[in-house]
């Protein structure tokens, strides 16, 4: 496979100083040299400073730096927000956009997403645009559906073309933090149908995307998860926050 396989470690709201440093220096042991596969984490906004540090300390190359939300503007009275422009300032790489806590809890709609996923790529960042169907709506048949909407939204704003400099990960809802994984087959039918509906536009571009599969990702399933052919790695919440589960679900790509 010509695309690099790529392990997110999304920390959600977890973490302080003394964590980070122990999760990193553990990481960043095991995992600096890897040529294959592109380690990144994503911690809250206060750690990315220090974690940008570490890293660099660290001369880890393979080790990149994301975050897992941002403003849609660039700057201005928008009391509480983060630009893209500040998360590239402290190192990062990539940006989660459209993560479903975000849309089921802070209410982001399918064009807030499509806006932060512009926001992103102004300022050079990649994002890694997360598509899924909750429980009912896969009960109901109509995941294809709701998936394509999802990225028909950004599509629509961004263009195709725009998916050279993207990541998506497909996250069913029901399979978030629940300890229930979607099985290798299930997840492979998504992650086929979205890499078709990018190619239907642009082959090339749908050939290089890397989708990546989220939800209950741990070092006892990661390997047949990422045995699929159209899954190119996988973003990481709970197990994420223990470096030995981490590591070894790195280590399975
Ligand atoms: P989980 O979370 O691995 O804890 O299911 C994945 C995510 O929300 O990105």
């Amino acid at each position: 496979m010509s695309r690099q396989p790529l392990v997110a470690g999304n920390w959600k709201l977890h973490g302080n100083k003394s964590m980070v440093r122990g999760l990193m220096d553990s990481i960043l042991a095991a995992v600096a040299e890897s040529d294959t596969t592109e380690v990144a984490v994503m911690p809250p906004y206060p750690f990315l400073a220090q974690v940008q540090e570490l890293i660099a300390g660290a001369g880890a190359t393979g080790v990149r730096l994301g975050a897992q939300n941002l403003s849609i503007h660039d700057e201005g009275a928008y009391t509480g927000e983060v630009s893209a422009g500040m998360l590239v300032e402290f190192g990062c790489q990539y940006v989660l956009t459209g993560h479903s806590e975000r849309r089921a809890l802070f209410g982001e709609t399918d064009q807030m997403v499509a806006d932060k996923f512009v926001a992103a790529q102004r300022a050079g960042l990649q994002p890694v645009l997360c598509l899924g169907e909750t429980l009912e709506q896969r009960e109901d048949g109509i995941t294809e559906a709701v998936i394509g909407r999802q990225l028909d939204a950004v599509i629509t704003q961004s263009g195709v073309a725009a998916f050279a400099d993207a990541v998506v990960a497909y996250e069913p809802v029901w399979a978030i933090g629940t300890g229930k994984t979607a099985s290798p087959e299930q997840a492979q039918e998504v992650h086929a149908f979205i890499r078709r509906t990018i190619a239907d536009m642009d082959a090339k571009i749908a050939g290089s995307l890397r989708i990546l599969y989220g939800g209950s990702v741990k070092p006892d399933n990661a390997a047949d998860l990422f045995n699929q052919e159209d899954i190119d790695g996988g973003l990481i919440g709970g197990a994420a926050l223990k470096a030995t589960d981490f590591i070894s679900i790195c280590k399975a790509l």
